[in-house]
């Protein structure tokens, strides 16, 4: 099989395919007309796990794809898509949840663009990420590797990081295309959304990436959508996909998730992975001889294949370089960015270096920094918390993270360690057996003997630090007994340096949670419908997923979205807009003026949400719409500009089929959180179409009169 990696030479031998961009159209359609049916359904399916499938008569190689996007995982002896068997040593980068903590574009496009070149250097043209599905519950196994329950967020998250990986050359394949948002039921359930929801929600990141970094590959879901498989959906694939946001690229299916080829064709999907096999191959034979598959859908499939592996190769740059101990310095600072310090009871962080640290925990020695499953890297370095320990801190283990147990020895041991020293700084979270790819979790709790330990060191040592490591929310039932609690996500392999870091001040913590940290399992709000049952899961929440619907009910949140501390500490103030009203096609500009107050440099991140009015449709009390990392000095002040349009205002109207913003009183909120709104203003808002209203035969005279359309 040809590869990418022959590059050079398939260059000079096959310029049929390799052609400059603009003559791209025609010649790939001279090409089409050259393929045998037989091959253009060959075509249809990949190679092997990895590559799609070469037609050596033509000269037409194959490409390899590889998953992410937290590192490569680039397979070459046995293949899985489970994170099962080895892989080429790499660099794992801090995971998605990680990522969207950092709320820090820039930082994504930079990751995106290492990535990138990494996959450059070890011949694969298409990364399979990231992943822009939304945290519906906390305990869907594969969160750490999504962005956020924000479609904002993870949407503008998602976007740089495409736009990172492209400008590399190498094509980045958004997954999964849509609804996938739990493990259980993986691949045959069915996710029951209603229209608003699905756009306004689950489909919202999708589109914005579509839209804004026009990424090489769309990968569909398992699951179906309303009763049909997303490998089949036309709704999804074309309707929407293509015909609504003018996606223009390749859709691949998730590794097996094929039901019928040939349905899945004329649905819009283009290529089978993994390869290797005739069924497919066989499905879209037979569908064109029986009529029900014509040779011009194969075509469009076939152009869709034939236009990615063409950018794949004619994008490849030979003489790209992998520096692994590079990035992994890069992963490292990438982790510091992302940190979240949730509580810092009298500034008992940082740490400084003259006073005596007992450090407990299993994973200072035997780190948590990774999801498991098809995302899984292999690290070529791990820095460990116990190789980076300053003079004054010494280590004992804790816990067995194999264990939910608490073992008597190891208690005692950090106990009697913490007693004698000035701080405690306990490593703790979730091991990878609680999170992982293929299965959801049953309980928001950390091990029993991880939570045992924490209240046993805490009831010695009033200066104890918890540090976590998880992919998703946990609850906290000794938070009031410890002084600090740092979360560190899933953080790469730079983990130990990062975590030292940032514990004694060389880094100032400046991740907000892209998500709620609620009280307890029973306060979600999918609690009644997750995971579903007999395999059909109804997202009944509607639009109210994460802090939409906590600040609809008014509920306490253990940590509220957007949440985070620093070492030092911002204001804001002069809030302005440039309009009071607006209509469609008008911009709103809102400025403000932030200033670090504190002692140290530190960054903020400042959020801007919309509150929208009451109307005919019930909507969250505010939605984050924008939001801008700030890099500021001690004293150090800064303009912060934000521009919003009508989108912003508006919500999915399921009479209209598309976003509609009601004419209204809308609220700018600016703020450092979700719950922590600091400056606000108004903006009336006109609409240009009222709207319509549904009449039936019942409906009363009054109902009639009052339609402002009279
Ligand atoms: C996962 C995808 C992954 C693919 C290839 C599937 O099981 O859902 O995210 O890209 O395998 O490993």
């Amino acid at each position: 099989m040809l590869s990418l990696t022959k590059i050079t030479a398939i260059r000079k031998k096959y310029p049929a395919l390799l052609l400059n961009g603009r003559n791209t159209m025609v010649n790939l359609n001279e090409l089409i007309q050259q393929l045998t049916l037989e091959e253009k359904a060959e075509l249809l399916t990949g190679g092997d796990f990895w590559h799609t499938r070469a037609i050596e008569r033509l000269e037409i190689p194959a490409i390899m794809m590889s998953d992410g996007p937290s590192g490569l995982r680039k397979q070459e002896k046995e293949s899985d898509h489970l994170g099962i068997y080895g892989s080429t040593p790499a660099v794992c980068f801090p995971s998605s949840a990680a990522v969207a903590a950092s709320f820090d574009t820039a930082l994504a496009q930079k990751l995106g663009c290492v990535v990138g070149n990494e996959c450059q250097a070890e011949g694969v043209a298409l990364l399979l990420g990231p992943g822009l599905n939304i945290k519906r519950s906390p305990l869907c196994g594969r969160n750490f590797e999504y962005y956020s329950e924000d479609p904002v967020l993870a949407g503008q998250m998602g976007a740089a990081m495409v736009e990172g990986v492209q400008s590399t050359g190498t094509g980045s394949c958004i997954k999964h295309f849509a609804a996938n948002n739990q493990e259980t039921d993986r691949m045959v359930g069915d996710s029951v959304v209603d229209e608003r929801t699905l756009h306004e929600i689950y489909l919202a990141p999708f589109e914005a990436v579509v839209k804004e970094a026009r990424p090489q590959a769309v990968m569909c879901a398992y699951n179906k959508v309303n009763g049909t498989f997303c490998s089949e959906n036309g709704t999804l694939l074309t309707d929407i996909l293509r015909s609504a946001w003018g996606y223009q690229g390749m859709v691949v299916t998730d590794w097996g998730a094929v039901k019928n080829r040939a349905v899945g064709v004329r649905a819009g999907l283009d290529l089978e992975m993994p390869g290797g096999s005739r069924r497919g191959i066989q499905q879209v034979l037979d569908a064109v001889a029986a009529g029900t598959l014509t040779e011009a859908e194969v075509d469009r499939a076939v152009y869709n294949v034939l236009k990615l592996v063409q950018t794949g190769i004619e994008n490849h740059h030979p003489d790209a370089v992998f520096d692994r101990a590079a990035d992994h310095d890069f992963a490292r600072h990438i982790a510091e960015e992302c940190a979240v310090l949730l509580k810092n009871k009298d500034s008992v962080l940082p740490l400084t270096e003259e006073s005596s640290v007992a450090l407990i925990g299993d994973f200072a020695a035997a780190p948590r920094y990774q999801g498991g499953g098809s995302s899984h890297v292999n690290s070529a370095y791990i820095s460990r918390a116990v190789d980076c320990m300053p003079k004054g801190m010494s280590w004992t283990r804790g816990y067995d993270q194999g264990s939910d147990t608490s073992d008597r020895t190891l208690l005692e041991e950090a106990v009697a360690a913490a007693r004698k020293a000035d701080a405690a700084v306990i490593l703790a979270g979730l091991p990878e057996r609680y999170e992982s790819e293929g299965v959801d979790r049953t309980t928001l709790e950390m091990p029993a003997n991880q939570n045992e330990l924490i209240e046993a060191v805490s009831d010695v040592q009033p200066n104890t630090i918890v540090v976590l490591y998880n992919g998703a929310p946990i609850t906290m039932p000794w938070l009031d007994k410890v002084a600090a609690v740092l979360e560190m996500y899933l953080p790469g392999d730079g983990v130990g340096a990062a975590t030292m870091d940032l514990l004694y001040g060389k880094a100032n913590p400046s991740g907000k949670l892209p998500e709620t940290f609620p009280q307890k399992l029973a306060h979600t709000p999918s609690w009644f419908n997750f995971p579903g049952e007999n395999g059909i899961t109804e997202y009944r929440e509607g639009v109210f997923v994460g802090y939409r619907y906590y600040d609809a009910k008014e509920m306490d949140v253990l940590f509220p979205f957007g949440y985070g501390l620093s070492y030092t500490s911002f204001a804001y103030s002069n809030m302005t807009v440039d309009r009071s009203r607006m209509g469609e096609g008008e911009t709103l500009r809102v400025q403000l003026t932030v200033i670090n107050t504190g002692k140290l440099p530190g960054k903020e991140v400042v959020q801007l949400y919309v509150a929208p009015p009451a109307g005919m449709r019930r909507r969250p009390v505010r939605e984050l719409k924008s939001f801008a990392k700030v890099a500021l000095q001690p004293g150090e002040r800064r303009e912060i500009t934000f521009e919003l349009n009508a989108r912003d205002l508006a919500y999915y109207e399921p009479l209209l089929h598309d976003f509609y913003t009601p004419t209204g009183c809308y609220e700018i909120e600016v703020g450092a959180s979700s719950r922590d709104i600091r400056l606000r203003k108004e903006v009336s808002f006109t609409a240009e179409r009222p709207l319509p209203r549904m009449f039936t035969e019942y409906s009363t005279l009054a109902d009639v009169v009052s339609d402002p359309k009279d």
